[in-house]
């Protein structure tokens, strides 16, 4: 089951925390995996512990915000590995604040790197995706875009658009064989998430019927399966993992 030998797969965002946790996984069920972050240094780690494992994995540094970044990513992908077969578009930021108090430039930044970023990497993805007549797209959304969440207006909207976007491109796409999803973490222990004080966790906490935050591996596992050949009858669909915190 799940078995990935033969596979390319890119994840934006895996120097650290839940993409680092996918790429890993993917390399784990025998997918050769290019580790894409602005942080070359922790990714070229992660590439490093993957190869540790006997597996293929390559370190490229890109901000998925550049069109000319993405570009030039896909491009060395092509060059080394000569195809793409799963694309997982993890990197994200937060610029929390409320509708009144946040600035222009924090908007902006969270649009052009959660929203904007996505829509660059599955264009480039989608080119090569379609010339083979197969694929697989997994967007890491998040639970605060199909809810909504006070402090986070810039966050939702382009987590809500991360969702709209995946539905759109499994309806143009479906028709060369072209799955696209989403995955939608709650709250899950990272240094996103760390970062937050006190309160606002245990208000959290309190809000998971599971009792706990999730892990890293949680949302990876559902990528996992999202990849695997076993997913490929479901395409536009939003897969929750937040231990029933919406349901
Ligand atoms: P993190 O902050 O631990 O890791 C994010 C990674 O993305 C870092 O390695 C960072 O260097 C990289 N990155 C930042 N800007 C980038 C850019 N412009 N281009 C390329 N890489 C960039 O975050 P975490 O928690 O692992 O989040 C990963 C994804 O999961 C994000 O899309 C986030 O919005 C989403 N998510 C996280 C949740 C959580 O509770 N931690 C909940 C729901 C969604």
């Amino acid at each position: 089951m799940m078995n990935l030998e033969g596979k390319v797969a890119l994840v934006t965002g895996a120097a650290q925390g839940i993409g680092k946790s996918i790429a890993l996984a993917l390399a784990k069920q025998g997918a050769t995996v290019v580790i894409s972050d602005v942080n070359l240094e922790k990714a070229d780690a992660v590439a490093g512990e993957i190869r540790g494992t006997g597996r293929k994995a390559l370190a490229v540094a890109c901000n998925v915000g550049s069109a000319d970044e993405v570009n030039a990513l896909f491009d060395r992908v092509v060059q080394e590995y000569g195809q793409v077969d799963v694309v997982v578009n993890n990197a994200g930021i937060t610029r929390d604040g409320l509708l009144m108090r946040l600035k222009d430039e924090e908007w902006d930044q969270v649009i052009n790197i959660n929203l904007k970023g996505v829509f660059l990497c599955c264009r480039a993805a989608i080119k090569l995706m379609a010339k083979k007549r197969s694929g697989r797209v997994i967007n890491i959304a998040s639970i605060v875009g199909a809810m909504g969440n006070a402090g986070q207006i810039n966050y939702s909207a382009s987590k809500a658009g991360v969702i709209g976007m995946t539905k759109t491109i499994a309806k143009e796409y479906a028709g060369r064989n072209i799955t696209c999803n989403a995955v939608a973490p709650g709250f899950i222990d990272t240094a996103m998430t760390q970062a937050l004080p006190e309160d606002v966790k245990n208000l959290m906490l309190s809000q998971i019927p599971l009792s706990r935050f999730g892990s890293a591996d949680d949302v990876a596992n559902a990528v996992l399966f999202l990849a695997s050949d076993e997913a490929g009858y479901i395409t536009g669909q939003v897969l929750h993992v937040n231990g029933g915190m919406y349901m």
